[in-house]
């Protein structure tokens, strides 16, 4: 028997040691896929802002696409464009919400930020009613399983609840409730400052003072914003932000860009994303002026801003003076907005020479165009500093390619990430009110000597931060939105919001705390007592023997 056994055994054995190690193999080749993944129908609405609110997210939207995914592109003619660029099915739902012949941005300079917001409100109302019964309509017709909307667009919100779906919110500013410090600016005037940078008074003035007024002054057409809304049927709320509480937002951009806070886990910075192709300089013009002038003075003010014929001038004879002494040997301007009146403005110098817009033209150190390929003229080592107006989409590209800013607002957001470009060491900030002598000796600081050195290694550093941080954003954003329509946010809510506030605060803990407390003290008192007792017990009998308590029990 035991003969007979023992290769029976042997060969179990030998079978077994054989299976384990085609197992090992096979473990070795097999890869972790994904099992999750079926295709969805996402639809994005972004109907006003420009290419700074769409670009990032179609960017992600064509990431998706790439998965298997379907998504719809849902925006206004003036925007339909972004969405063709990047190749996602895109839709009109009318016609620009601004009209394009209406002034109220090209002539920003000095105009109040209370009107250009409140016009801008007026014009979002105007387009409201259209626009939630579109989405409404796209949303059932194109059986959309997750809606992406612009932070500006609440009739898309408002939409998504109609059909129950879930939707995330797209911004560039971490301005969501559960993004918000009590240290940092919320409000837009000054937006993203913290408290360190600011008097008393301006955070009294910003944080309030401002909201007031701007409330004060646009009563009528907040007030038809909440008569649009309950004319639709849906709850209007002074707290506009209300329904943001329960869903995902994405927000383009980095710590670094925002100052650094605690975020609600349902606040994802996946920025900065910036278009990972750009346009190359392809006119020789560009080539051959910039080969040429090895300290060109990039300018350029988007596609809104518009300097005033005060702005023109001050900038333009900082430029020439700098020129002049050689400070930089190149300015480039890429003006689209240049106007009769303005063709007929002269420019003084600090040095006391006066040129016309013509003569500047002719400047053989001077390439004045409408357009220019902006991340290309950024990158290449002949631009030494970007003067610009300071939007978001800006600012990411100047510290990708590692070029200092000098920021000279007009509206929103501008002059808030002004103040922050300026305190980071990143760059300077040009007031408007300031002489000739002052703006070009903060451009000179930037160009040439030690603080240009100190805001050089500044932004080295931060162009690093910048190049991180865009590399993986599209993938980590569309990684958010799979989260959101395959595991849902549930996980994501607070664990506190499903709990008495007595856990939330231990509360019930410090209960027992302090009775234990309580108790101990309780228990020393009572153990003095009786100490007292056994050492001052006899001593006061002795004391009674004295005589000196003769009187007590009398007077009880
Ligand atoms: C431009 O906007 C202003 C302010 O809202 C308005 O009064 C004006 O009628 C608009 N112009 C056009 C052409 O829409
Ligand atoms: C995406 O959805 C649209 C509208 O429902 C449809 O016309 C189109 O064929 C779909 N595309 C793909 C690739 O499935
Ligand atoms: C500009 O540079 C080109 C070569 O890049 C050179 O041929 C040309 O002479 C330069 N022009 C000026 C005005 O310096
Ligand atoms: C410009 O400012 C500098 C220093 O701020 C000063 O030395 C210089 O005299 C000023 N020049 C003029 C023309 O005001």
């Amino acid at each position: 028997m035991h003969t007979l056994l023992f290769p029976t055994t042997l060969i179990v054995f030998i079978t077994l040691l054989f299976v384990q190690s085609t197992i090992a193999v096979k473990q070795q080749q097999q890869h972790l896929s994904p099992t999750y993944r079926t295709p969805k129908n996402i639809l994005f609405a972004c109907t006003i802002g420009g290419s700074s609110h769409a670009n990032w997210v179609l960017a992600i939207l064509n990431d998706l696409n790439q998965r298997g995914h379907n998504a719809t592109f849902a925006t206004r003619d003036d925007h339909a464009r972004f969405g063709i660029r990047y190749g996602i099915n895109t839709i009109s739902v009318g016609p620009a919400t601004i009209p394009k012949d209406n002034t109220t941005y090209n002539d920003n300079a000095h105009l109040d930020p209370h009107s250009v917001m409140g016009t801008l409100i007026g014009h979002v109302v105007d387009a409201y009613p259209s626009e939630y019964i579109a989405f409404r309509d796209l949303i059932e017709t194109r059986q959309i399983d997750l809606v992406i909307c612009d932070h500006f667009v609440d009739s898309c919100i408002e939409a998504a609840k109609f059909h129950g779906k879930p939707f995330v919110i797209t911004s560039t500013l971490a301005i969501a409730p559960d993004a918000r410090a009590s240290f940092i600016s919320s409000g837009i005037s000054l937006y993203g400052v913290h408290n360190n940078q600011i008097s008393l008074f301006e955070r009294i003035y910003h944080n309030y003072l401002f909201t007031g007024t701007f409330l004060w002054k646009n009563f009528a057409t907040l007030m038809k914003v909440g008569q649009t809304k309950t004319d639709l049927g849906l709850v209007s709320s002074p707290d506009t932000m209300a329904s943001w509480k329960d869903a995902m937002k994405l927000v383009n951009t980095a710590f670094g860009l925002e100052n650094a806070r605690a975020l609600g886990p349902l606040v994802e910075f996946i920025g900065p994303i910036l278009p990972l192709h750009y346009q190359p300089i392809t006119s020789t013009t560009y080539e051959t002026f910039l080969d040429n002038h090895s300290r060109t003075i990039y300018v350029a003010f988007g596609q809104n801003a518009n300097p005033s014929l005060l702005d023109r001038s001050l900038l333009w004879s900082s430029l020439l003076s700098l020129l002049e002494d050689e400070v930089i040997n190149g300015v480039v301007w890429a003006d689209a907005h240049i106007t009769a009146m303005e063709k007929e403005m002269t420019f003084t110098t600090i040095q006391h020479t006066t040129y016309s817009l013509a003569q500047i033209n002719d400047h053989p150190n001077v390439l004045l165009t409408s357009w220019s390929p902006q991340m290309a003229i950024l990158q290449h080592p002949s631009t030494v500093a970007f003067l610009t107006h300071g939007g978001a989409g800006s600012l990411h590209e100047s510290l990708y390619a590692g070029v200092p800013m000098a920021v000279f607002p007009f509206v929103g957001d501008q002059l808030g990430l002004a103040r922050n470009i300026e305190e980071q060491g990143l760059g300077v900030y040009l007031r408007r009110d300031v002489t000739i002598n002052t703006t070009a000796t903060l451009i000179r600081d930037l160009v040439k000597g030690d603080k240009s050195l100190e805001i050089q290694n500044n932004v080295q550093r931060y162009s690093a931060l910048i190049q991180i941080h865009s590399q993986h954003g599209v993938q980590r954003g569309a990684d958010l939105i799979e989260e959101v329509l395959f595991a849902g946010v549930s996980h994501r809510l607070e664990a506190s919001r499903s709990m008495s506030i007595i856990k939330v605060y231990n509360l019930d803990i410090y209960f027992i705390f302090s009775l234990l407390a309580f108790g101990g003290l309780l228990a020393i008192y009572s153990l003095l007592l009786q100490i007292h007792h056994l050492i001052v017990g006899p001593k006061s009998q002795q004391q009674n023997l004295t005589g000196d308590y003769v009187h007590k029990p009398k007077g009880q």
